[in-house]
């Protein structure tokens, strides 16, 4: 069953991420040859069928807040729907200027799992979607592996328009973006936040963050449970990390089913 899974996310996608440049040609068998096929491991199936599995520790900074959390917030908006289309009418930054469509994020009102990525790159502006294009791709392998629909989850970003060129969002147009997704971390009240990427984890946890030190390892920050795991156009530019996300992931589905609703 781990690597059924495990397959359905490590499949090579078939198009380059237009947020980061290159789709390597390394294939599956790199990622495939590093698994240990004789490996019992108890491998979560879906979010209800696993019990007695374990629960991360409890850490000393339970009570930090995270830097999303750390203003009075100015955003108190009461639903997601009235965030979008206040993001719709949005021109707090400069990216108002040059985006075509806001991409506020989607799904779940009631999500115990969120994923919150960087911000919408050329596919996420035109159809107003976040992760529509080939990292979108890739989550969505992802996500299927966990034997979820993205209806299940939340998927937002940090910056809710698109960075010309794709460049990353500039510390003012983060700062400017920060109370919609506070609100929604707030209205949703999730039980845990992936951080997908190295921008996400600065933005959200701490500015000096790394990424590859940070994933896989729980934090705690304004009573949510924080997994940072690989951002999935990095999985684009080295499929041999998928292997590492799905251990993270594993983790958070563990967390999610030992943990009451
Ligand atoms: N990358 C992101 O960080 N977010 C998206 O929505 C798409 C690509």
């Amino acid at each position: 069953m781990r690597i059924k899974q495990l397959r359905l996310f490590t499949t090579d996608p078939e198009h380059v991420d237009d947020r980061h440049e290159k789709t390597p040609s390394r294939s599956k068998a790199i990622l495939e040859s590093s698994l240990d096929t004789s490996s019992t491991d108890r491998v979560p199936r879906t979010l209800n069928d696993v019990r007695g599995t374990v629960h991360p520790p409890p850490t000393a900074n339970d009570e930090t807040p995270g830097l999303w959390a750390t203003e009075p917030s100015r955003c108190t908006l009461p639903t997601l729907d009235a965030i979008s289309r206040a993001v719709a009418e949005c021109s707090a930054c400069g990216l108002c200027k040059t985006r075509n469509k806001t991409v506020p994020g989607e799904g779940s009102a009631n999500a115990r799992l969120i994923f919150v990525g960087e911000g919408p790159g050329r596919e996420e502006d035109a159809q107003g979607l976040p992760f529509v294009g080939a990292a979108g791709r890739l989550l969505d392998k992802l996500l299927l592996s966990m034997e979820l629909k993205r209806s299940d989850v939340f998927i937002g970003n940090v910056v809710k328009c698109r960075p010309p060129r794709n460049r990353d969002p500039r510390p003012e147009e983060t700062e400017a973006c920060m109370p919609f997704l506070a609100r929604q971390i707030e209205l949703i009240k999730p039980d845990v936040m992936v951080i997908l990427g190295a921008t996400a984890l600065r933005a959200l946890v701490d500015a000096k963050a790394r990424i590859t030190a940070a994933r896989g390892k729980w934090i705690r920050r304004s009573g949510i449970m924080i997994m940072p795991t690989f951002h999935p156009a990095a999985l684009l530019r080295d499929p041999s990390r998928k292997i590492l996300v799905w251990e993270d992931m594993k983790k958070v589905l563990h967390f999610l089913n030992n943990t009451p609703q």
